[in-house]
């Protein structure tokens, strides 16, 4: 294959760099929405955006697009991913798209290539969703899947809002919201199939739906000693109970039905005293809407049976539903001859993980590259990725971007 070629070092490099910002004990990163890590990190992406001579921009949620000129100004082909990380995240995870996307501007400023449209590179603010709810908060804001305000206006555990902290570190843009031609995504696939399959690359077909609930169990609070089993109205115990039932909604409707109960924080939270009041969250998702539906039910069913049985108060608060999303069949179709032409093994699916990309969906052809997680581990210090994996992604992403754009200069 003749044609631009990446700088597989520069990438490494790069990544290297960026993992250092945010570095936690283990090799993974922690960089919280609209932290100084964040930003630091954000910082960083700016000063090589404008090395390699892009017009970077940043719009009023805090989102960063890089933009390369094109023959044309019609609508830019746009790549990229997050910054942003869990408390406990992996190198590769948003990363690896932002990275990939500036060694693709890279590789066609070292040809000389020109392309008949822009190429965008985009960060998008808050992906993960680990510090401000919803995830996809920037992408969502940009592509008008959710409200600006309603966004800013998103409180941390601390009670800071997005808009004040974008306000602190400096990235409340003002640029108008970017419309793309088509977006694709570089992104770690942070499950176990591709690595099982002995296979390298995932042409994504599309994001399975979410849906993210909090349930606040009011119980009363009394002495852990004197206080008989019978009158007990343990917020605690709900809690516990409600986990249980969570996963046994996953298990009835099987297939793929997925349900996690990631945060359960009691008040007081002290060894003698029965748990006042509990806070929960509930995450589900499913690549078919209407079970994801059925789950949903289920899940306010067990919560008004548990606090019946249990003799506890249930407030149940939505945080995040988005809609199961496919991708273009045309762009999944050159993933997979990409890589193809690559020599690289290949097979479609869908994405278990939200990502940037779903937003994109409803707009304009959009598709994701997939590449193995090492143990099918993500969202964990020990996320890994084999460096011929990165660049035989990247590869795909290159040729992707350079067809799309119109830029030629390629076999
Ligand atoms: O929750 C997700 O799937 C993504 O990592 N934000
Ligand atoms: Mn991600
Ligand atoms: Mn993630």
């Amino acid at each position: 294959m003749t044609g631009p070629v990446l700088d597989a070092d520069a990438l490494h490099r790069r990544l290297e760099e960026l993992a250092r910002i945010g570095a936690i004990e283990g090799g993974g990163v922690c960089r919280l929405a609209l932290t100084d890590e964040d930003r630091a990190a954000r910082d960083q992406l700016v000063a090589w955006m404008r090395e390699l001579g892009l017009d970077v921009a940043i719009d009023p949620i805090g989102n960063i697009v890089g933009t390369r000129r094109g023959r044309s100004d019609s609508l830019p082909v746009t790549t990229g991913s997050h910054l942003d990380t869990v408390r406990t995240g992996g190198r590769y995870d948003g990363a690896l798209g932002v990275m990939a996307g500036l060694e693709v501007v890279a590789a066609l400023n070292r040809e000389g290539i020109e392309t008949e449209r822009p190429i965008a590179v985009a960060a998008f603010t808050n992906e993960e969703g680990a510090r401000f709810v919803p995830d996809m908060m920037g992408s969502a804001v940009q592509q008008g899947a959710l409200a600006l305000g309603d966004c800013l206006e998103a409180r941390d555990v601390d009670g800071i809002t997005v808009g004040e902290a974008l306000t602190r570190i400096g990235y409340a843009g003002d640029a108008p919201w970017l419309r793309a031609s088509a977006f694709l995504e570089l992104h770690i696939e942070q499950g176990p199939v591709l690595e099982a399959e002995g296979l390298t690359i995932g042409a994504v077909t599309g994001v399975q739906g979410i849906s993210w609930t909090e349930l606040t169990l009011a119980g009363v609070s009394n002495h852990a000693g004197t206080t008989p089993i019978a009158l007990r109205r343990d917020a605690g115990l709900a809690a516990a109970e409600i986990a249980v039932g969570v996963r046994r909604i996953a298990q009835d409707l099987g297939g793929a039905q997925v349900a996690t109960v990631g945060q359960i924080s009691l008040f007081p939270n002290l060894v003698n005293v029965i748990a006042q009041r509990a806070q929960v969250t509930v995450d589900l998702r499913n690549t078919d809407d209407a079970l994801l539906q059925q789950a949903e039910e289920r899940l306010q069913a067990l919560a008004a049976d548990v606090g019946a049985r249990q003799g506890v108060e249930v407030a149940s608060r939505s945080l995040v539903r988005f809609r199961p999303v496919d991708f273009d069949p045309a762009l999944i179709g050159l993933v997979e001859e990409l890589a193809g032409g690559a020599g690289a093994s290949v097979r479609r699916m869908a994405s278990g993980a939200g990502h940037d990309a779903q937003m994109f969906a409803p707009n304009c052809p959009t598709a994701m590259i997939f590449i193995p997680s090492v143990g099918g581990i993500s969202h964990n210090v020990a996320e890994h990725t084999a460096p011929g994996d990165i660049e035989t992604g990247a590869g795909i992403l290159l040729r992707a971007v350079l067809r799309i754009a119109g830029g030629g200069g390629e076999a």
